[in-house]
């Protein structure tokens, strides 16, 4: 069945999409994938093309027999090997006003290859995408800026966070700022804590290599879940322009404290293929922060992240207060509201209330207020956050990507943090005990609302 999705504004100049390291794990998962369904859903020009580059030997034909795709797509996928004469070879397949670079790269060769990309001629038309991790901290990912600003301008730099371009997380400003119910609580005011899990069952699975030198709070922590936290937590931006976004993101950034830390690694981590022997890398973080402004202080935020636990699952949960005086269930008081954005793997956003149930008796209950992708937008295919991404940057839109000043400031914060945090054992899909005692949100819950 063939879906459309809705609201994508197609890309309509005839475009090269260049995929840079196109024989690796990230474009035959995501990348070509995403590309195929933007070319059926005629959201790409029909007329682009698309490049895979990279050191590896492969004609056209044995390039496209790597991915499961067919038709027209097939015949405009083309392989090339090396940077060098490449645009000789993009200029014999048509006259292409825009061009994306996207480097699927090993990030140790972001820099040279951008150089490589300039010095083979390409100027204004090229829109380069960087996959994360962008640097692994403050100093390299600012030196990675510099290196990258002596050939081209942040405005022709896309550095990607996929997800920011989930639909679940797109939600949060539209739900934060289209709705005038929610702003007035939203401060430390009425909000007791604001929770963040990104919970995965699988293991480091075949990036070992990459993994073991990252760790859930490089890999995980500094982008997706600190973004995740600003869109939560940052100010009304003047307009939609991505500036306006960016500058109150920033504010947040800037204004985040990391309190404390605890680190977890799986049983049997050691012995996966590609891990050092004697590894201190964690497959599990968890971090109490604070934000230091005026609508957050004395609000804290728990931040928590694996591999191997026990479900897949992203939320973002914001607990109230109670009421000062409890009138229902004297002395405790009822449970506290709390708001539930899932983010994965099933979208909605949640509202935990306390109820009556029905009866001659009083008698309250928790129920729940639901808004489920699922039954809200039965039959809108939800796009997957790479083919947003790349419409995106086809498009030249930065909302959905990160400036080099938060990626550089998401690193800051993380600087300094103690070395030497202890490091706690789980079994491969258990959730360990969380340092912070009774905080969590049973966020377990919600797991069958949506
Ligand atoms: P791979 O390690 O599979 O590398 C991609 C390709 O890069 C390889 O197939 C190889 O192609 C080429 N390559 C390898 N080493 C070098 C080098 N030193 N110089 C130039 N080219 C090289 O990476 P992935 O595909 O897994 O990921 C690509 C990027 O995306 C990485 O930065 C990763 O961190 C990021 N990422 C990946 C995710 C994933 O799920 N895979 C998720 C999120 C981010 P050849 O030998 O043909 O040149
Ligand atoms: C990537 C991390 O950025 O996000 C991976 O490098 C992680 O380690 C992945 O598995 C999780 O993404 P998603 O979309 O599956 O939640």
């Amino acid at each position: 069945m063939k879906f459309k999705m809705a609201g994508m504004i197609p890309a309509k100049e005839k475009s090269a999409i260049v995929i840079l390291g196109a024989s690796g794990d990230l474009a035959r998962r995501k990348l070509i994938p995403a590309l195929s369904v933007l070319r059926e859903q005629e959201l790409i020009s029909k007329d682009s093309i698309i490049i895979g580059e990279g050191r590896s030997d492969f004609t056209d034909e044995s390039f496209r027999d790597r991915f499961e795709i067919c038709g027209d797509f097939r015949e405009q996928l083309f392989y090339h090997q090396g940077i060098d004469g490449m645009k000789e070879f993009i200029k014999t397949k048509g006259d292409f006003k825009k061009i994306i670079a996207f480097l699927s790269l090993p990030p140790s060769s972001y820099s040279s290859t951008v150089e490589k990309l300039y010095n083979e001629g390409f100027r204004e038309e090229v829109n380069i995408v960087i996959e994360k991790p962008f640097g692994r901290d403050y100093k390299s990912a600012h030196e990675l800026n510099e290196s990258i600003h002596r050939f081209y301008p942040e405005s022709q730099i896309f550095r990607s966070d996929h997800y920011l371009a989930k639909e679940a997380v797109q939600n949060i400003l539209i739900f934060r700022f289209a709705n005038s119910i929610f702003e007035a609580s939203w401060n430390s005011t009425y909000i007791e804590s604001i929770q963040i899990n990104a919970f995965e069952t699988i293991g480091v699975e075949e990036r070992a290599g990459y993994f073991d030198q990252a760790g859930s709070i490089r890999d995980m922590v500094q982008n997706h879940l600190l973004q995740m936290l600003c869109l939560t937590t940052m100010d009304p931006p003047v307009s939609l322009d991505p500036e306006d976004i960016k500058s109150q993101k920033i504010n947040i950034l800037k204004a985040i404290e990391i309190e404390e830390i605890s680190r977890g690694r799986y049983d049997g981590y050691l012995d996966e293929k590609g891990v050092a022997e004697d590894s201190d890398t964690e497959t599990w973080a968890e971090l109490k922060l604070k934000i230091n402004n005026h609508r957050w202080a004395g609000t804290p935020v728990y931040i928590r992240t694996g591999k191997a636990l026990d479900r897949k699952g992203t939320e973002i949960g914001l607990r109230f207060r109670k009421r000062p005086h409890a009138l229902y269930n004297p002395p405790a008081g009822t449970a506290p509201n709390e708001i539930i954005f899932k983010v994965q793997p099933s979208e909605g956003i949640i509202l935990q209330l306390t109820g009556k149930n029905p009866g001659m008796e009083l008698q309250l209950a928790r129920t729940d207020m639901a808004f489920c992708y699922n039954d809200s937008f039965a039959g809108n295919n939800i796009p997957e956050a790479y083919q947003k991404l790349l419409l995106d940057a086809l498009r030249g839109d930065h909302t959905l990507f990160v400036s080099a000043a938060e990626t550089e400031l998401a690193w800051k914060k993380l600087q300094g943090l103690p070395k030497t945090v202890g490091m706690i054992e789980y079994e491969k899909g258990t959730v360990p005990d969380s340092v912070f005692g009774d905080i969590w949100i049973n966020f377990e819950n919600y797991v069958g609302i949506c």
